[in-house]
């Protein structure tokens, strides 16, 4: 069955490795009957988690910047796939952005994948 593919390239550098194998993969997938949208972090602003926990009452972050809307496409998406260069034995910092360095989104995605069951 079709599934809502995001495919999220975290190489800042151009022409990366990591767009590059984001790329084939959506070549892949897209052939497969999924639909793909690819978003690159290359050209994206998206600043560090204040812990100021407003989030938790507004359910959304109060900065306002890129992660918001990537934010909207990660709880839109069925599969996410990270394409990320490898720094010091693990995912690179800018890799851990959208997920990981606001509070906001990973509330908003646990609270949707209990709703989702
Ligand atoms: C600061 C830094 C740290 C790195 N650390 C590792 C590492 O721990 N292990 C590894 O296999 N490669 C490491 N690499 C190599 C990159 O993961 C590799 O060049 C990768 O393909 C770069 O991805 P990109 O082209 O998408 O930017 C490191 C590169 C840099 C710049």
């Amino acid at each position: 069955m079709a599934k809502k593919v995001l495919i999220i390239s975290t190489s800042i550098r151009a022409n990366s490795n990591s767009e590059i194998l984001a790329a084939a993969f959506a070549d892949g997938a897209r052939e497969a009957g999924n639909e793909v949208e690819c978003v690159t972090l290359k050209d994206k602003t998206i600043g560090f988690c204040k812990g100021c926990l407003a989030c938790q009452k507004l359910g959304r972050c109060v900065i306002d910047d890129d992660a918001n809307d990537i934010t909207e496409k990660l709880l839109d998406a069925e599969v996410v796939v990270w394409a990320t260069p490898i720094y010091y034995y693990e995912m690179s910092g800018q890799s851990k952005l959208p997920l990981f360095a606001r509070l906001s989104v990973s509330r908003r995605l646990s609270a949707d994948h209990r709703r989702r069951g």
